[in-house]
């Protein structure tokens, strides 16, 4: 087991990530615990591989536990399911002291620890991520909420879990698709600042996403501890978190435009919003030519989506798709807020960058489907 502290004072936590983790979930959550009872929040899909282990787990510590599955996919992560979350916690009596537990992938933990944020003005939450997306990026910082017809995550809180329990052997039953979309998160960190963590990825991103155990623990500890320590020196992103968004500005226009479904999953808006970040900085002569074309060579060597060309169905045009960035939070006087990038590894926050430009890639890139 890997154990990675987030370093935030009086609200620190471990993440801790291996094989097994659930099966001693209840020894885990016990410190935890004012008296032994727990709510537990996941979804279907989850609830049938994977929540009688975890519940065997708590009852070996004599701890009850109460759970609710909500439907599988982003649909759930809005209003209508985060009422009949907060409701039913409210119905099983859970306390101000009580343990929240959100079991499950982003949606979930997004979800689940917005409710608990706002419980009771607040209760405390512990994540136990069960795809890689969510072990290597959603657990951890604390950012968690909902989705509206206005945009994605537009309603929600900082609100910290007390402990992260990543069990990397929970991945083995995730469809590759759902797989290769959390590797759309794992390939940010290695863009965004360890060129190092990125050639590491190069040559051993497929053995991971083939199940090697070794390197799963290694790619989703390596990716906790680059989130672990940018939170750590800006938990409520005033400068360096952003640069976690590299690929963002483009992923959430695209899943906006797609109706958050099955359509584009969230990984794979990145892996694309990525490969087109690293187009723009090369277009404005950030990076070099082959830069972009290293990182689009790895994403298709990995089976991911990496082009618009790559998305079923219809999309809007450029200014449409420009309309729709206006929408993210990531605003800033109404000027768009991108990630670039210098190279691979050195990423970092750009508010000047001219819609022109922009317009102009999407517009090439709209052509090439
Ligand atoms: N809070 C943050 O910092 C943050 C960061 C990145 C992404 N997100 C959010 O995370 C969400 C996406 O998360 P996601 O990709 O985990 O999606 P998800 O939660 O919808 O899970 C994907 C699918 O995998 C299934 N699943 C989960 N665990 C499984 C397992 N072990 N075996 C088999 N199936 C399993 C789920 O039922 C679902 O159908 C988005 O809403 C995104 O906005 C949040």
């Amino acid at each position: 087991m890997d154990v990675v502290q987030v370093a935030l004072g009086a609200r620190s936590y471990e993440v801790r990530i291996g094989a097994g983790l659930i099966d001693t979930a209840g020894a885990a959550l016990l410190p935890l615990l004012h008296r032994r009872k727990v709510a537990v929040i996941t979804d279907e899909t989850v609830a049938a591989t994977h929540l009688m282990r975890l519940a065997a787990a708590l009852e070996a510590e004599g701890i009850t536990m109460t759970a609710l599955a909500l439907p599988p996919g982003e649909g759930t992560k809005g209003w209508e399911q985060f009422a009949r979350a907060s409701e039913w916690l409210l119905e099983q009596k859970i306390e101000r002291h009580d343990v929240v537990v959100a079991f499950g992938g982003g949606v979930v933990g997004d979800l689940v620890g917005f409710a608990a944020a706002v419980l009771r003005r607040g209760v405390r939450f512990v994540q136990v991520p069960t795809t890689l997306l969510a072990q290597v990026d959603s657990s951890v910082g604390g950012k968690t909420g909902i989705n509206t017809p206005q945009g994605k995550n537009l309603i929600g809180a900082f609100h910290q879990p007390s402990l992260v329990l990543a069990d990397i052997g929970v991945l083995d039953t995730l469809t590759g698709r759902d797989l290769r979309a959390g590797y759309g998160e794992v390939v940010k960190y290695g863009l965004l600042g360890d060129a190092g963590f990125f050639g590491w990825l190069e040559a051993h991103g497929p053995a991971m996403i083939g199940g090697d155990t070794a390197a799963r623990q290694y790619a989703v500890t390596r990716s906790v501890q680059m989130k672990a320590g940018i939170v750590a020196r800006d938990e409520t992103e005033e400068g360096e978190r952003a640069l976690l968004n590299l690929g963002h500005t483009f992923c959430h226009a695209l899943e906006k435009a797609t109706g958050y479904g099955d359509r584009l999953l969230h990984g794979e808006g990145v892996a694309i919003g990525c490969a087109l970040a690293f187009e723009l900085s090369q277009r404005l002569g950030l990076c070099a030519q082959e830069v972009p074309s290293r990182v689009r060579a790895h994403l298709r060597a990995m089976g991911m989506k990496t082009d618009l060309r790559d998305i079923p169905g219809d999309l809007p045009g450029a200014e449409a798709l420009l309309a729709l960035m206006g929408q993210d939070k990531k605003v800033v006087d109404g000027k768009l807020r991108f990630i670039l990038a210098r190279g691979i590894g050195e990423a970092f926050v750009a508010d000047d960058v001219p819609p022109g430009l922009v317009r102009r890639l999407l517009d090439d890139a709209l052509a090439l489907r």
